[in-house]
Order: C-alpha cells, then structure tokens, then sequence
C-alpha cells in the first residue's frame, strides 16, 4: 500500500487503488490509520467511511475538497472565495458538470498529491462504488495524481462483479487475516517492554494459542493484562497472570460470538450447526463450490429450496464464520475458536 502512495507521490501514480480486506477485527481500520498518518502533510488525504458517501454527488464533492479555497475558485467561472457548496450551487446554475472540470481538478492534484481512504468500503452503495472506481479512471486518464485506498469486509471483493466493475484486476489488493505467531506475540512483547514488563515464553505461548493471532483479543488481552500488572505491582506476566485475566476474555469473546451466532435462528440455525458439525469432522475446509454444494444439500434434506444456498453462504460469510482470500482455493475459518463456540452451544446439543 505504502508503494502505491509512495509512487503517488513522486508523481507517477501506478494504474490500480489499494483495498484491503478481511473479516472483523483483523486490524484493517488501524492500518488505514496507520497509512493515512504515513502520507506527508503536503498531499491531501481524506479518511472517509460509508456514511460520508451516500450518493454520487458525494464522491464529487470529497473530492473537489482536497482543493484549497483557491484553486476551488479558479474552477469558476468568474473569481470568487467559494467552498464545495457554493461551488456546486453556481455550476449546477451554468450547467457546467465535474467532468467538465476534471483537467484542471487532475492538474492541481500534480502539484498537491490526493489520497482519498475509505473504510467499511463493503457497506457503500453500489452506485457509488461504480462511481469512486469510474472517477479514480476517469482522474488517471486526466494524468491525476490521485489514489483511493479501500478497506473493507471480505465481501469488498465481491462488489465489483456486483456493481459491473472489476475488482481483481483494478486494484492492488491486499488480504488480512490473523496475524502469525511472530507478530502476534510482537504485538504484546513490544508495547509491554516499553514500559518495563516482560511476558515469560510459557505465558506468550498460551496468549498465542488463546487469540489465533486475532488482533481484537490481542488488544483484549493487553488491556486485561496492562491492569493486572497495575493492581498486582509486578513487572512480569506469567502463566498466573494469563490465568486471572482469562476469565474476563473468555466472557467478552463469547459475548461477540453470542452476537455473531444471534443472526442465525429457525431452519438455517439448525443447517449453521450441521455444517458446522461435518466442517469439524473434515479435514481442510472446502471450496467456496463445495461448501455451497454442502449447503445446497443440507436444504434439500430440510426440504426446502436448495435454490438459497447462496445466500446462505454469503450469511456465513457476513457473520465471520468463514472468507475466501482472491487466489486461495479453499475457504478459511475467520476464527477457529468460533467454530468451537457453534458446536458447544448446538440446540440440539444434549449438555
Ligand atoms: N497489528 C496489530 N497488532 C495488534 N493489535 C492490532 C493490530 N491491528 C489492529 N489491532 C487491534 O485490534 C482491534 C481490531 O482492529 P481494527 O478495528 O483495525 O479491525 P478491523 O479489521 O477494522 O475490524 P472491523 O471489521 O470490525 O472494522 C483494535 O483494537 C486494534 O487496536
Ligand atoms: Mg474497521
């Protein structure tokens, strides 16, 4: 991502945006955050959610933004200090339309590079997505110097084929899904040594096989573990520490797998737990075309119409159950232990 914007920069814009995607909590919106404090303050970046985008005009208008108070107003008409607004107002009055401005909008933005991020791009409407990727082609053709980085869902990578604009081949993209040992035992081992407190070998390997590397219980478990050290005046976290934190954890991880799991009620809570169950009994997970396959017979056994699996699986999917990264064949669970939770609380479960 930091080569998009780093090319950007120097002038030469390569040919895709960014995107970034995964399921909940992996940590996309802190490395949006992270990109966006990266990009020196000479560029114009905007850090943008769904809710600033609710139509098409809204795209426009985040974009004529990124210009200052004067060159807004080279882009009238007749000289005057303008804001985005009043701008609009005096060209819907003279009918002139943003393309009709896009050279001179892409000429400012070789003087003052333009960074547009998105997160929670997934929830955008898909007129508006068509419009973001049509005005960042529209923008490069002008010889703009223009980037927009989106994060999002696993669904993201989907929109396009919904919206009838390619995603794969538009732009760079980048999955995110649980971080690996390494990194995850960095991300407690280097904020806490900061502050003088060393975590045994012994307590980062249950920490480890806890979290699954998911970054939202690493940073659960910091928290915990930051107030433990604080009430017990010790500088070093055990294997006893890990246990008198684990409690709280263990309630705030099934409270979020109690809200996933509520999605599911009736007929496809009970086909949830059956998948669940043969998944759990299978080695690897399957295809997206197998699972769908899975799903479609477990309805006919149901006898209902095999023809909803899809929209099962995209339920499956929007509840973080499972995501399929572009390039992998097979699906990945989004959090093993969620899985685990499914199974031990099965309606039909006899405990
Ligand atoms: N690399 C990381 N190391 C440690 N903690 C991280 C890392 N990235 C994110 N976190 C922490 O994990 C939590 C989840 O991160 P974040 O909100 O960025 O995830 P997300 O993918 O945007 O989630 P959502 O899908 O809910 O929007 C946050 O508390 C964040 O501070
Ligand atoms: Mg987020």
């Amino acid at each position: 991502m930091m080569g998009l914007v780093n090319a950007a920069l120097a002038g030469k814009p390569r040919h895709q945006d960014g995107a970034i995607y995964g399921p909940r909590g992996c940590g996309k919106t802190a490395l949006l955050h992270t990109i966006k404090d990266r990009i020196p303050h000479t560029a114009r970046i905007t850090l943008l959610t769904p809710s600033d985008l609710k139509t098409e005009d809204d795209v426009e208008a985040h974009i004529l933004k990124s210009l200052d108070a004067g060159a807004l107003s080279r882009l009238l008409p007749d000289e005057t200090e303008v804001n985005v607004r009043v701008l609009k107002g005096v060209w819907k009055r003279q009918g002139i339309e943003f393309s009709d401005k896009r050279d001179e909008i892409a000429a400012h933005s070789r003087k003052h590079p333009f960074f547009l991020l998105l997160d929670e791009a997934h929830k955008l409407p898909l007129d508006v997505y068509e419009k973001l990727v049509h005005e960042s082609l529209a923008l490069r053709a002008a010889d703009a110097c223009v980037t927009f980085i989106l994060a999002g869902k696993p669904q993201l990578t989907s929109m396009g084929a919904r919206a009838g604009v390619s995603f794969s081949e538009r732009f760079l993209h980048k999955d995110i899904g649980l971080l690996g040992e390494e990194s995850a035992c960095e991300a407690l081992v280097v904020p806490f040594g900061r502050e003088g407190v060393s975590i045994s070998d012994e307590a980062l390997q249950l920490l480890y096989e806890d979290t699954h590397g998911y970054a939202y219980y690493l940073q659960l478990w910091g928290e915990g573990l930051w107030e433990c050290c604080r009430r017990l005046e010790t500088k070093h976290i055990d294997r006893d520490v890990v246990a008198s934190v684990q409690p709280m954890v263990r309630k705030e991880r099934d409270r979020a797998y109690q809200e996933r799991y509520s999605a599911w009620t009736g007929e496809d809570l009970h086909l949830f737990e059956c998948i669940n169950q043969r998944l759990r009994e299978t080695d690897g997970l399957p295809s997206k075309r197998g699972l769908e396959h899975m799903i479609e017979t477990e309805l006919k056994t149901q006898g209902r119409a095999s023809s909803g699996f899809s929209d099962i699986y995209q339920k499956m999917v929007e509840s973080d159950y499972v995501w399929q990264r572009i390039g992998d064949r097979t699906l990945t669970f989004c959090l093993p232990s969620f899985s685990d939770f499914i199974e031990r609380n099965r309606s039909d479960f006899a405990g």
